[in-house]
Formats: structure tokens, sequence, C-alpha cells
């Protein structure tokens, strides 16, 4: 592994705050070793191209390659991200992701595979709990709906830090559409639309949000935020909306979090 030129402080047990986090996104399968203190890498990430098809066993594999990489201590919690809902470690819908998916003891696959206790979550769920934690929504108090816009449109719903599980807001159906697919980054790309044409589909989406939940703040995440000074502000809502902070180390740290705080037998946040 690379020296990242971090040291620890004399006696401190930094295996304690290490997690690891892997993301599994249509492209790219990435791992990294989090530290839990300040929700960054401790060390380089690693990345693997998916494989196609992106079956369960497919992916379990590559997954197996990226621990073994990492050389991870044998306790180490390590966190797995599916663009899918996961109740109690079995996926139940595959949107944009193989249909093999569905009914997949994620949880079992990946522990068999990895050889180590793993914990699956929701991509979204992962990347929108980091950001409350450490990113954008660090120190926000009520509650926050973070949404990833990508292939689809990912949500997290975080009420006074607690994170409600696969809340799944890019399915809502509105106007007769699954919102994701007017409203996503690949509905811009697809249909090559501006930044003000898209930002109408934005605003007609988030203000169903809002009439619904009557957030205290949106997070917009996603790749797409990098962008986020062509378009957040033509998103005419009444809620404050503020651009992700971790970017695509978001979903890495989430997961990873997660599954430290499972490891301890803090609330696990996927079997509410
Ligand atoms: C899936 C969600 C996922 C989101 C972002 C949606 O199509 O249903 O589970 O979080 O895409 O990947």
């Amino acid at each position: 592994m690379a020296d990242t030129g971090k040291r620890a402080a004399p006696g401190q047990d930094t295996r304690a705050t290490h997690a690891f986090g892997i993301d599994f996104g249509g492209s790219g399968i990435k791992g990294a070793p989090v530290d839990l203190g300040g929700g960054d890498f401790a060390d380089e990430r690693h990345r693997i191209d998916t494989p196609q098809p992106a079956t369960p066993e497919a992916v379990a594999e590559v997954m197996r390659e990226l621990v073994e990489e990492a050389d991870l201590p044998d306790d180490a919690a390590v966190g797995v991200t599916v663009p899918a809902v996961v109740r109690r470690g079995t996926v139940l819908s595959a949107a944009n992701i193989d249909p093999a998916w569905i009914g997949t003891d994620a949880d079992k696959l990946f522990t068999s595979a990895l050889e180590r206790s793993v914990h699956v979550v929701n991509d979204a769920d992962a990347a929108g709990y980091a950001e409350v934690r450490y990113g954008a929504a660090k120190d926000q108090s009520g509650l926050v709906i973070v949404t990833t816009l990508g292939t689809g449109i990912g949500s997290a719903l975080v009420f006074q830090g607690h994170l409600v599980p696969n809340t799944e807001l890019g399915h809502l159906e509105i106007d007769g559409h699954d919102a994701e697919k007017r409203a996503a980054n690949s509905a811009r790309e697809k249909k090559d639309l501006s930044w003000e044409e898209w930002a109408e589909r934005l605003t007609v989406y988030y203000r169903t949000v809002e009439m619904l939940f009557s957030p205290d703040l949106f997070v917009v995440g996603g790749g797409v935020s990098k962008k986020a000074d062509r378009f957040l502000h033509l998103i005419d809502v009444q809620t404050p909306m503020v651009p992700a902070e971790l970017g695509n180390r978001a979903g890495i740290v989430g997961a990873a979090l997660l599954a430290q705080q499972e490891k301890e037998g803090l609330t696990p946040p996927t079997a509410l």
C-alpha cells in the first residue's frame, strides 16, 4: 500500500478507527480504507472495472480482489454499497443493475467471498449518511434529504442524525413518470438538455419531495454535483439546497462508517 505520510499518535490504535469501504458502481468497483475520525481515505483508493455482465458472483469476485489487495486486519469492518434496495443484507430491487441481483442475499455472498463479515447498504444511503456525518450537512439539525443525481436518482433521508434506509425517492411517480427517468443526470445527457431545461425538471422533482417531506436541507450529490455552479441556483425551491462535499468518496466513507457502527452493535441502519 502507498505511504500517505499519515502517522498515528503514540499509543493510538489506528486499527480501531479504520474500516474499509467498497462502492459498486456501473463502471467501476472502488475500495479504500477509511479513517472514521476524519471521514476521509486513510490510504489510496483502488478501482477495478465493473465486470460485464455485473452478476452477483462476478461482482463478489472483484470485491475479493480489492480486499485481498488492501491486506486488511482480520477484524476490520467492511461495508459495501449496492445501487438498489437492501434490507437485512438482501437486495430487493434492480432498477439499473443486472436483474439477477433481485433476491440475492448480498451479505451472505460477500461474506463468503471475502471470508470476513461484510455489511451491505444502499449506495445513496451510504453517501448521504457520510454527507451528514462529515460533509455538506454536518451539524445540520432536523431533516436532511440527500439525493444523488447519476444514472438514477438515489436518496437518503436522515433525521437528527438517524438514517431511514431505502427511501427510493428517485422512483416517485410524477406526472405519470418514474421521476429518475426524467430528472436523473442520465436523462440530461440522453436528451442533451441545457442546464436550464434540466433545472426545470429538477424543480418539478424537488418541489414534489419538498411538498411530501418539508426537509430542512437538500444536499445534491452524484458526479454532476461537481458542476453545481451550473444548475443548482436554477432549481426553484424554498428549502435550502447545497452541493455534496465528499464527491466520489461519499459512498466508500459511508459504507465503512455504517459497517463499523453495525460491528459495534449500534442501531443496525438497514434492519429497521
Ligand atoms: C435505485 C436506488 C439507487 C439509485 C442510485 C435507483 O435507480 O433504485 O436504489 O440508490 O438508483 O444509484
